[in-house]
């Protein structure tokens, strides 16, 4: 059975989309897992750094919402047909375009609209992939709620600066609510610590959110220019030497042991 993870946290440049390409690109390249990567942010960051042109004339992960949330069904040879691949990475993905935010609204009067992403990612799309990892938007709407619904298990990225708490328990609160309705079974896999320096304020908030969090990862990522280099030239970290691509290798044997155990750290 393939995880799926959602990679979430609702404030915005944490170091979500960053994760999810450089932690798929290390499942993929170093330990040879099919992942699929999905893309469920408007703003398409991940898309473009897979080398998405929005001129293929397939659908995007807007219309695949939109055409669910209004007929119910979309039938898994569909789905299959709108899955990229990013050869660069060994990465396929579902790409987004900024029309995803007009789904949005589409979506909240749709009938059962938590469930509209679990039917897209039905069992005999999944089937194929071992991780399929959701990059999530910084909001804790609608389209997130899907993702929570779909997903069996969710890591959360921090930023470790003076606010990094700031909005986790709106969080933690929306997925005990998520537990207690729709989908029982979801795990909070860990909180990753995102761009770790030197600075007292970083040494702070890492100190805080492994007092709060017992279920921290191991690795921490820390702060470096060779995450926004290794994204405009859409090549994970992985792919190079260097100590952010050695973390995300880290992190996804992490990922590997916890998914064997299944388990999440906690
Ligand atoms: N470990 C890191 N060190 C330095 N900069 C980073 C790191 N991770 C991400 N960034 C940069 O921070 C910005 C926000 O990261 P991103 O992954 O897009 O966050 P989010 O998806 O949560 O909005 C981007 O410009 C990215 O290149
Ligand atoms: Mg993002």
């Amino acid at each position: 059975m393939s995880k799926v993870i959602a990679i979430c946290n609702q404030k915005g440049g944490v170091g979500k989309t960053t994760t999810t390409f450089n932690l798929g690109a290390a499942l993929a390249l170093k330990f040879d897992k099919k992942v699929l990567l999905v893309d469920l942010d408007p703003q398409a960051n991940l898309s473009e750094y897979l080398g998405f042109v929005d001129a293929d004339n397939k659908p995007t992960m807007t219309q695949l919402i939109t055409e669910v949330a209004s007929k119910a069904m979309v039938s898994a040879e569909i789905v299959k047909s709108c899955i990229r691949y990013n050869e660069l990475n060994n990465l396929y993905y579902l790409p987004a375009d900024i029309n995803l935010a007009n789904a949005e609204t589409v979506m909240s009067t749709a009938l059962a609209r938590e469930t509209i992403l679990k039917r897209i990612l039905s069992d005999s799309v999944m089937e194929d992939f071992d991780y399929v990892l959701i990059d999530c938007l910084p909001s804790l709407g609608i389209l997130l709620i899907n993702a929570l619904t779909a997903a069996s298990g969710m890591i959360i990225p921090v930023q470790t600066q003076k606010f990094a708490m700031d909005g986790l328990q709106a969080l933690n609160s929306l997925y005990y609510q998520i537990r207690a309705t729709i989908n029982p079974t979801l795990t909070l896999i860990g909180v990753l610590p995102t761009m770790v320096d030197n600075t007292i304020v970083s040494k702070t908030a890492l100190r805080k959110l492994s007092d709060e969090y017992n279920n921290l990862f191991r690795t921490v990522i820390h702060k470096s220019v060779e995450a926004a280099k290794s994204t405009e030239s859409g090549n994970a970290l992985c792919k190079m030497k260097n100590r952010l691509g050695d973390e995300y290798t880290e992190l996804s044997e992490e990922i590997i042991c916890l998914s064997k155990q299944g388990t999440s750290k906690s």
